[in-house]
């Protein structure tokens, strides 16, 4: 099969046939969330192969047996092991065999049985969840602000750190608050030196509170600063406020404050875990990407080059929003047992992200830029930025000499019907509705065809690996990172003990469910950034230029590798340890 554009293809008649059958296998629907395109259905070639399929059944085995280990220990939690243990055997008829009925049986196993609201006498109880596999050290590390402080550029939601441009009158941080972590510092000279940086989750305000599966709870939507104190490499947590509003009851909490102090922290951690998860992870990465393939298959012959280059950074990922949308995210689903809102929010989040998401405004480097995060000289160490930098380039690189084979010029872009209809049917408000697509509806250049390929190619490969495997050690560390607030949030800032902390906690079966998935989460690691399959690229002019690219990454792996040794290691974007595309 040739790669061929359009425009330079003599079998017309054959490629309007492929077209066809491309639009009756990969139709919108927008019944499944609110204005959120998905596949009405999943098409059978675009279930994942048997050894991603093995690597999955691998993680479902050690979640397993470890949960039953834990079980022993904490005193059995009705039978969540052995319904997990026959899920084992549904899940793999969800991949080989009967996907929709095994959907079912797995959602009915996991979700049978009574809740135990098993209480956690100490948290060394969340540690013991630990048994087939090692508790990871910020297990020692609940209270220690660099550790928390680390989250934001280094962990599960690294989208959310931006540099900090005026006082906000709806959130009164003091001077001391700044100067008890940054000697003789205030917020004028912090934030006219750019070192102020704040996390806001603003986005989750409003979420109505969660009863089902255990005890009313809820997420909080907090507002979080950060100095990089002079002299210092990385911001450092000062000051935080739970509530939306400054009131007597809604005090600003800093680091003098104690217990009330690591209440806010904990606050904090809820809001960022869920923010990370449906904000940025689910909504900008996975279902960016599912209208842009459904587009794709839509709109592209199989021979366009294009549709060659994006194939395999697809894989899995339409199975596994359905999935996703079946089981996880639904009313009474998988997430619904322990987070910390109803799904109705999650879904109505999901599509406020979306809704606000601009695809050119979330280039890498654009973006980087607009959250103010892009300046090594007042943020000097950010390694999702320093790392991710690396890997942008090669991949921009590898993409537009790929783009140049094919396109002698931009009049070429502007030709080619397919690549047009593409862009079209991915914004469409009644096809994938994604703003801010290409130029004026099209494309008609290669610099920003290849643009809007590393861009779509990076966001579901590097960025979903960022977000994706921090939580097999975030959110297993069931304290670090609870999915809900399970008492109120404190009215002031004295007076609090370690018991009013662990009353924010979850009970252990809860924990435990989330223990599961995030373990299973960030075990599923399936694929890597630059293996091709072997048969991707039967155009020998491609052979050189994947050399380079492959070469590039190879360099990129020492170069990160050798950082490691001289900061907090930091692997998710080790290209080695990059997916090539959103499957789990
Ligand atoms: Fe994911």
């Amino acid at each position: 099969m040739k790669p061929l554009l359009p425009q330079h293809d003599s079998d017309a008649v054959a490629r309007a046939a492929a077209l066809t059958e491309g639009k009756k296998l990969y139709r919108f629907t927008h019944d499944i969330y609110p204005s959120v395109a998905l596949a009405a259905e999943v098409p059978k070639s675009e279930v994942p192969p048997d050894d991603w399929s093995a690597v999955i059944n691998n993680a479902v085995k050690v979640v397993v047996s470890n949960q039953r280990k834990a079980d022993k220990i904490l005193g059995g939690h009705g039978g969540l092991v052995a319904r997990l243990t026959d899920a084992k055997t549904t899940l793999h008829d969800l991949i080989h065999k009967d996907f929709a009925s095994a959907i079912n049986d797995v959602a009915s196993l996991l979700l049978a049985g009574n809740v135990a609201e098993i209480e956690a006498k100490s948290v060394d109880d969340y540690i013991k969840l630990f048994q087939d596999v090692q508790a990871p050290p910020l297990a020692g590390q609940l209270h220690d602000d660099a550790t928390f402080s680390r989250r934001v550029i280094a962990g599960a939601d690294p989208e959310i750190l931006e540099r900090v441009r005026g006082r906000d009158p709806a959130f009164p941080v003091s001077d001391s608050a700044i100067a008890a972590v940054s000697p003789n510092d205030n917020w004028e000279a912090a934030q006219a030196e750019g070192r102020l940086y704040i996390a806001d989750y603003g986005m989750l305000d409003g979420a109505p509170p969660n009863d089902f599966g255990g005890p009313k709870r809820t997420i909080p939507a907090p507002r979080v600063l950060f100095v990089v104190p002079r002299g210092s490499r990385v911001p450092r947590v000062c000051a935080i406020q739970i509530g939306r509003t400054p009131s007597k009851d809604n005090p600003v909490f800093d680091t003098t404050h104690g217990w009330g102090w690591e209440i806010a922290k904990t606050h904090a951690a809820i809001a960022d875990t869920i923010a990370g998860a449906v904000w940025f992870h689910h909504a900008r990465t996975h279902l960016v990407a599912e209208p842009a393939i459904l587009a794709a298959h839509r709109s592209f012959a199989p021979n366009h080059p294009v549709l060659i280059l994006l194939r395999p950074h697809f894989m899995g990922t339409l199975h596994i929003n359905h999935l996703g949308a079946k089981v996880v995210f639904p009313e009474h689903g998988v997430l619904d047992w322990f987070t910390g809102t109803t799904q109705h929010a999650v879904r109505e989040v999901t599509h406020a992200s979306l809704s606000s998401f601009n695809f050119n405004d979330s280039l890498f480097t654009r973006r980087l830029r607009s959250r103010g995060v892009d300046d090594v000289e007042t943020l000097p160490e950010f390694p999702f930025r320093d790392d991710g930098l690396l890997v942008w380039k090669a991949l921009c690189e590898w993409v537009q000499s790929y783009v140049s084979l094919y396109y002698a010029s931009d009049a070429d872009v502007g030709k080619d019907s397919e690549l047009q209809s593409w862009v079209r049917e991915w914004s469409a408000p009644d096809g994938g509705g994604i703003r801010g697509i290409g130029q004026n509806g099209g494309l008609s250049t290669r610099s920003a065809l290849s643009e809007t390929l590393a861009q779509l190619i990076f966001s579901g490969s590097a960025v979903h690996a960022a977000m994706n495997f921090p939580v097999e050690q975030e959110m297993t560390v069931i304290p670090n990172s609870p999915w809900a607030a399970y008492a109120p949030p404190p009215t002031r800032v004295d007076g609090y003990t370690e018991a009013d902390w662990r009353a924010l906690l979850p009970p252990l079966d809860q924990a435990q469910r989330q223990f599961g998935v995030a373990l299973l989460l960030g075990m599923a690691r399936y694929g890597r950034l630059d293996a091709y399959p072997s048969n991707t690229f039967l155009d020998p002019r491609v052979t050189p230029l994947l050399a380079a690219y492959k070469q590039q990454l190879s360099a990129i792996e020492q170069q990160i590798t050798e950082r490691n040794a001289s900061r907090v290691p930091y692997i998710h974007l080790l290209p080695s340890r990059i997916p090539q595309s959103i499957n789990i």
